[in-house]
């Protein structure tokens, strides 16, 4: 008989109250398929009196992370409080410096000290598993680090804030605008009420982040990255991508070029008919480009207590099978530290909205413009005012800018920047460009 795989968790929130139930429900069958039960024998959280709506009377209560963490009787310490600071952190490093695997869930702390948490796990022959911490129940992590490891990557891109393609759905499907959205998202409990970290891109930057490490074997580094979020996307945006055969998604993109790993998360035009596009919802969805596999597009709930939980179960039964794998792929020294790729020498083809003032010339100085920056337009897509056609006689309207579209070939983004800011110095367009870069599949 091999002996219990005895569980300290810390937290007793979403996830752990969820990772609770799980264990409990599928008991026997974990058993027979990891070879071992599965017990969770010590809890901590902030409040021992709290209600909670799962049974942790037969569980120890520990009343901090951190004694919890290097309690004798457990073999592996679970890490579901989140914060990038203490208690979380000091936990975790209490764990892995006695000899305990760690699981966690914590994007936020992986992010910021993954590579350094990493190597004391290797020092410690110990786990560090963190399914969960990027896109909730999608099995993203085993799939790098395991089920793609023969193949060189060439790209990784996904929707990984539910809150956002929630919001740009709605705003797609039900024509509102981004405030409507939110307010609606925040009353259903998608997003937070200081909604910033999700809807400003910085919840994608985190994850993304871990994704391009165990993809391209570079060191976590979450200041490599572009980000720009969704909150300037509007109505008329999602309108013209319609039109033209796109929809936008806040996508978290990591891609080897030849000048570094270029990281950037911002709002993006993919092609109406891409599995990434097809992603509705809260749902997450993740597509890696790879030699030997071409492109494999995982979907799935990227949040919620037991799509979350099912990740940290697998993570659990991989240390209940004696399985461990390098944190990130690569034992942490191997981990390269990647170039950043410079934003201004992204390549591109780009989605382009201004405002063109009605007045002679207008046009010929946009496209000078854009020629002189070598610039060349796919399609340009003129509005017409308030539904009226262009230059109908009513007065009032003849004074009104018209919105005009530009779709450019592959082009760089310090071209479109250099462009874009010639045409606003000559006075030609009201008010800033909108500016999205496109993502082909
Ligand atoms: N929720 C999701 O869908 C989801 C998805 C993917 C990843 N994650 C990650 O999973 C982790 C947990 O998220 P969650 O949504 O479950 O959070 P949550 O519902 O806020 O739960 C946090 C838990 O941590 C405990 N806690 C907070 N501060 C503490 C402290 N100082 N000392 C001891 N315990 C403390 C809380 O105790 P009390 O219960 O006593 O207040 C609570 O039980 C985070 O890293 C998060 O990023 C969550």
């Amino acid at each position: 008989m091999v002996a219990p795989l005895k569980l300290g968790l810390a937290g007793l929130g979403t996830v752990g109250a969820s990772v609770v139930r799980l264990i409990a429900g599928q008991r026997e069958a974990l058993e027979a398929r990891c070879g071992r039960a599965i017990e969770v024998v010590a809890v901590s959280a902030r409040s021992k009196s709290k209600k909670r709506d799962v049974d942790v009377g037969n569980m120890r209560w520990v009343a901090a992370p951190i004694a919890l963490a290097t309690d004798a009787e457990i073999d592996v310490f679970v890490e579901l409080i989140g914060g990038e600071g203490d208690p979380a952190r000091r936990a975790v490093e209490a764990a892995l410096a006695a000899g305990k695997s760690v699981i966690t869930a914590n994007k936020a702390l992986l992010a910021r000290h993954g590579v350094a948490l990493a190597a004391l796990a290797e020092q410690q022959h110990v786990a560090l598993n963190f399914e969960a911490a990027v896109a909730g129940g999608i099995p993203i992590v085993k799939t790098l680090r395991e089920g793609l490891v023969g193949n060189k990557l060439a790209r990784i891109y996904g929707i990984l804030n539910g809150t956002c393609n929630y919001i740009l759905t709605r705003m797609e499907q039900e024509k509102l605008s981004f405030a409507e959205c939110l307010k609606d998202a925040q009353r259903l409990g998608y997003a937070e009420a200081d909604p910033t970290f999700d809807v400003e891109g910085h919840d994608t930057a985190q994850k993304l982040a871990i994704l391009a490490s165990l993809a391209f074997g570079t060191r976590v580094d979450p200041d490599a990255i572009h980000v720009e979020g969704i909150s300037s996307i509007t109505p008329a945006d999602l309108d013209a991508a319609e039109e033209l055969g796109y929809r936008i998604k806040l996508l978290g993109v990591a891609v080897a070029t030849d000048k570094g790993i270029e990281q950037r998360v911002h709002p993006t035009m993919v092609p109406r008919d891409s599995a990434i596009a097809q992603v509705m919802g809260v749902t997450n969805a993740v597509t890696v480009d790879a030699d030997a596999v071409h492109a494999i597009t995982l979907v799935g709930p990227g949040a919620g207590g037991m799509a979350t939980a099912s990740a940290v179960v697998s993570d659990i039964g991989d240390i209940a099978r004696g399985v461990r794998t390098p944190p990130f792929g690569l034992p942490s020294a191997r981990l390269a530290t990647s170039e950043k790729a410079p934003m201004q020498r992204h390549e591109g083809g780009y989605y382009i909205r201004l405002l063109a003032l009605d007045k002679p010339g207008t046009f010929a100085t946009i496209a000078t413009r854009l020629a002189e920056q070598q610039i060349s337009l796919e399609s340009i897509v003129q509005r017409h005012r308030g539904g009226r056609p262009h230059g109908g006689d009513d007065p009032a309207s003849a004074a009104e800018p018209v919105p005009v579209i530009l779709i450019t070939y592959a082009t760089t983004e310090d071209a479109v920047r250099k462009a874009l800011a010639a045409v606003e110095r000559d006075h030609v367009i009201s008010g800033a460009p909108q500016v999205i870069r496109i993502e082909k599949n």
